[in-house]
């Protein structure tokens, strides 16, 4: 933002109900909603609710330094604009926007396998940090395709998606008798040529995937240590703790329950991401201090998207980033790296 101009929105909240206000009642609760009781959308947030910060005082707290690499690749900050599709459905230039959104803000972003642009076009978008997130919506012939357009775009890793064999149960478009892929039938061509073939998927497709790409792999949607602990004997470098926002299986634990096993399992052999509820910087920190590279943030960012397009997608980033700065200073930790779990303290 230019130095002295007044910001629309100035608080995460506002730029909810500005989208909420903007976006017709089915995209809304598209966006906002979870698979069947929304119980495991409702643990993400309880579960983060849960953990209390301990604050350490009298530390000298002008400089803080938010800076860290995932993969080895840079980041201005911890924090990730997490993989969405469905975003024609938010705003009219949809993952195009998102991605000028993410770049403004200096934000790591995660493409969706499920965007409707072509790959080069979202890259060309953002000249910062990014990445892509597989689908397998096709035969291996479709995927090798696709990754080598991907390798050739500029990301700079690919995270393959593993926790939507089938789709979730979202009982919000259910009950509103609403497909959201009948919604995006005028967008370009969403998905590929076979979405069922996610429901296929074994051990030996991520052995495949490793052969195929020379980018780093990541798997999305690791919710145990034993699966981590696979997926880091089967050369997978990113482990991403998340359980989609709880938008597939219902009634897991929280992906913030999940993340120290899995951290514990992997030691220190793969970075790991976690996402699911985080909204707010003081989130962040959690995530964090549990052991996580990096925090990848859903919603928080869509309603910019769907409040004021690029600029809200970098003003909700902004205002992110200014809450993780500040919430440092004031826990008396002057850099994201080094956090650890007895910053925090489990409370009910
Ligand atoms: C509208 C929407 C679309 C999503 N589409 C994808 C997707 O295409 N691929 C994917 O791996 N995850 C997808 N997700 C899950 C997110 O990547 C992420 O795991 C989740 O939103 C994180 O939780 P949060 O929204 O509470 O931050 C989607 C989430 C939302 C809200």
């Amino acid at each position: 933002m230019v130095a002295g101009m007044i910001a629309k929105f100035v608080t995460l909240p506002e730029i909810r109900q500005a989208a909420r206000r903007r976006l017709p009642r089915e995209v809304y609760n598209f966006g906002a909603g979870g698979a069947e009781t929304e119980t495991t959308l409702r643990r993400n947030r309880r579960a983060l609710s849960r953990l209390a910060i301990r604050q350490q005082i009298l530390v000298d707290a002008r400089e803080i330094d938010l800076e860290t690499t995932l993969l080895d690749v840079p980041l201005s900050w911890p924090v990730a604009v997490a993989p969405m599709g469905g975003l024609v459905l938010f705003h009219p230039e949809g993952d195009v926007e998102m991605a000028r959104g993410a770049g403004r803000a200096d934000t790591l972003q995660f493409l969706s396998g499920a965007t409707g642009w072509p790959v080069e076009e979202v890259a060309a978008a953002n000249p910062g940090p990014k990445m892509f997130q597989l689908y397998h919506h096709g035969d291996r012939g479709w995927v090798a395709d696709l990754l080598a357009r991907v390798e050739a775009s500029g990301y700079l890793a690919v995270c393959l998606t593993v926790d939507v064999q089938v789709y979730g149960r979202r009982e919000r478009d259910i009950v509103a008798r609403w497909d959201p892929r009948a919604a995006m039938s005028s967008a370009p061509n969403p998905r590929g040529p076979d979405p069922d073939y996610q429901a296929r998927l074994t051990w030996d497709d991520v052995a495949w995937l490793k052969k195929t790409t020379r980018l780093p792999i990541g798997l999305k949607g690791i919710m145990t240590a034993e699966d981590a602990r696979r997926a880091v004997e089967a050369g997978v470098g990113l482990i991403w703790v998340s359980n989609h926002g709880g938008r597939q299986l219902d009634q897991t634990q929280a992906s913030v329950e999940a993340l120290p096993a899995v951290v514990g399992a992997v030691a220190g052999r793969a970075d790991i991401v976690v996402d699911g509820g985080f909204s707010r910087g003081t989130d962040v920190i959690k995530g964090l201090a549990l052991g996580a590279k990096a925090v990848a943030i859903g919603r928080t960012v869509l309603w910019g998207l769907g409040a004021d397009g690029a600029d809200g997608v970098a003003c909700a980033l902004g205002i992110l980033r200014a809450e993780l700065r500040t919430s440092l200073a004031l826990c008396g930790r002057t850099s994201v790296k080094g956090l650890s779990p007895d910053l925090l303290l489990r409370v009910d």
